[in-house]
């Protein structure tokens, strides 16, 4: 069995016991899990604690924005109840906060929120940012390098861009991710794996293809072994 540490499997379920059934499916395949809001109201919070104690990695997706020192308190609860992957939005005074809050947990990592992905063009327009979309997501990959922050959430296409910019300063972590014949779902843009991989990404989310599989284990285990094929490539092509 595949067991790989950059498949992080979103854990979008009404329910910890719905949730804590798609850990079982998945067993050993999952090693890296992703709670959400759905989760976080309604015990999703002990079950990152539980998923921490069985030796899994834990995102919490919480995408923290206020002003400094309520992130920064926030961040520092989210230090002690333990977790990997923590999300807040890429602003200065959040990111701040945010590293500030962590303090030196040895553990918790603080990703940047650049700009979602259900955002276009013309949606900053109706918020007054008359920025090019890229060049909005790189400023605010800016703004996380120069906070210290660990990493950004970005669409593959974007991962391209803010490695090339950032290189390892910032890990990169990708949703929107389909092994090559799943439908898309919700999700407007799409890519396998392996191009996610060959982007830059460092860690990519998956969710539904995943938890909605008639096997999740199987399915999980083949798309860890579609992002290894995708290191292995991206290596030898860069190799001398
Ligand atoms: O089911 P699916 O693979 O589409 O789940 C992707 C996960 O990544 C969801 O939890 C979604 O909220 C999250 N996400 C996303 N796009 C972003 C940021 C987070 O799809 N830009």
């Amino acid at each position: 069995m595949t067991r790989n540490d950059r498949l992080i499997i979103a854990l979008d379920l009404p329910s910890v016991d719905a949730a804590e059934a798609a850990v079982g499916a998945i067993g050993d395949a999952g090693a890296f899990y992703k709670i959400g809001y759905q989760l976080m109201p309604v015990g999703g919070l002990q079950l990152a604690a539980r998923l921490g104690e069985a030796g899994k990695k834990v995102f919490l997706d919480f995408k923290f924005h206020d002003i400094g020192a309520t992130v920064e308190r926030g961040v520092a609860s989210v230090a002690q109840l333990g977790g990997d992957f923590l999300t807040v939005h890429a602003e200065p005074d959040v990111l701040n906060g945010a590293v500030a809050g962590r303090g030196d947990d040895p553990r918790l990592k603080i990703l940047a929120v650049t700009v979602l992905t259900s955002l276009d063009q013309a949606s900053l327009a109706r918020m007054g940012i008359d920025m090019a979309l890229e060049d909005l997501v790189l400023k605010r990959a800016e703004f996380a390098a120069e906070a210290g922050v660990d990493g950004v959430v970005a669409s593959a296409r974007e991962a391209r861009a803010v490695k090339a910019r950032f290189g390892d300063a910032l890990a990169v972590v990708t949703p929107g991710v389909r092994p090559a014949g799943a439908g898309a779902d919700d999700q407007k843009r799409v890519v396998t794996p392996g191009e996610a991989v060959k982007a830059g990404a460092d860690y990519l989310v998956v969710g539904r293809p995943i938890v909605a599989a008639p096997d999740p284990g199987a399915r999980a285990a083949a798309i860890a072994a579609e992002i290894e094929a995708g290191i292995e490539a991206a290596r030898a092509s860069a190799a001398p």
